[in-house]
């Protein structure tokens, strides 16, 4: 199997690729990407191990670094929310892996369908869209385009099952189900931050001891990375035509600071 993108999705993503027994190829084009995504894995086992559930040493021998694209009976691409970028590896993939393969995209939100339209295997592509974190979540949103078979929903259900997730199925329109739903609620909180209803504490306290959420608003916004929400309710505002799913200007003005969440050290809070 091939992961490209080794952020925190596709850090995660080899990681139960590999605890499942399979080997797997991770690449990542910007230099030290993979060797982070490694090190991210590592010390995820690691956490696993000390509670029991993990094999640290032979999961991260099944992991191989890809300096590119190589061949493989499926690919699952998690890079950045950016269509352009992400048809363009659908383009490269489709030159590359054999026929029969399957092409997946782990997207929160750009249509399956137009990364389907740039290979000439519309039927094998689709959406296999995990959860964050992915070694803990076990919801697998598996999304079909307009083209996509039965027999490759099927698969991609299988293998989620046997990653020992549980999979729900879902069309392809903007958001999917999750996103669609997710992104607004995320959105009313900074707006709520942003009016000065609350500090960002209170906000997220309200979910978490008010709706038994794990993670507040803010916080969950956090664990996605702002510039990925933004990414996600254009896609959402674009496709709908609604403004209801227009990013919170506050939302875009931390991505312009460059305060994206956990993975830059700040967002609404401070990570050390
Ligand atoms: N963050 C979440 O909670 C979450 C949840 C579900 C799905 N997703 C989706 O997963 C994908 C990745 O999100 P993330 O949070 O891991 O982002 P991230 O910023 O942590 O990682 C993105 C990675 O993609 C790499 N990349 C960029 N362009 C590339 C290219 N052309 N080829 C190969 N690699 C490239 C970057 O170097 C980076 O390592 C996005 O589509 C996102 O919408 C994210």
């Amino acid at each position: 199997m091939l992961v490209v993108g080794a952020g925190q999705m596709g850090g995660g993503i080899a990681q139960v690729v590999a605890a499942s027994g399979r080997r797997v190829s991770l690449h990542d084009p910007y230099p030290g990407a993979v060797e982070r995504g490694l090190a991210a894995i590592e010390k995820s086992l690691k956490r696993l191990a000390e509670k029991g559930g993990a094999d640290p040493e032979n999961t991260m021998d099944r992991i191989e670094p890809a300096p590119h694209l190589v061949a493989a009976d499926l690919m699952i691409e998690a890079i950045t929310e950016d269509a352009g970028a992400k048809e363009d590896v659908f383009r490269r993939a489709d030159e590359v892996l054999p026929a029969e393969a399957v092409l997946a995209s782990n997207t929160s939100s750009i249509p399956i369908t137009s990364l389907a339209a740039v290979t000439t295997r519309p039927d094998r592509v689709v959406g296999m869209h995990f959860f964050n974190p992915v070694p803990v979540l076990k919801l697998v949103e598996v999304i079909r385009g307009l083209e996509t078979s039965d027999e490759t929903a099927a698969a991609i259900v299988r293998l989620a099952e046997e990653l020992g997730k549980v999979p729900a199925e879902a069309r392809d329109f903007p958001g999917f189900v999750s996103n669609r739903i997710l992104m607004p609620f995320l959105n009313e909180a900074a707006y709520a931050l942003m009016e000065g209803v609350a500090e960002p504490e209170a906000i997220d306290r309200i979910a978490t001891l008010g709706f038994a959420h794990p993670l507040g608003p803010l916080a969950l916004a956090d664990l996605i990375g702002l510039d990925t929400c933004v990414a996600i309710m254009e896609v959402l505002h674009e496709g709908f035509g609604d403004p209801k799913f227009a990013p919170c200007p506050l939302l875009r003005q931390y991505v312009q600071a460059g305060r994206l969440g956990r993975k830059s050290g700040r967002g609404f809070y401070e990570y050390a």
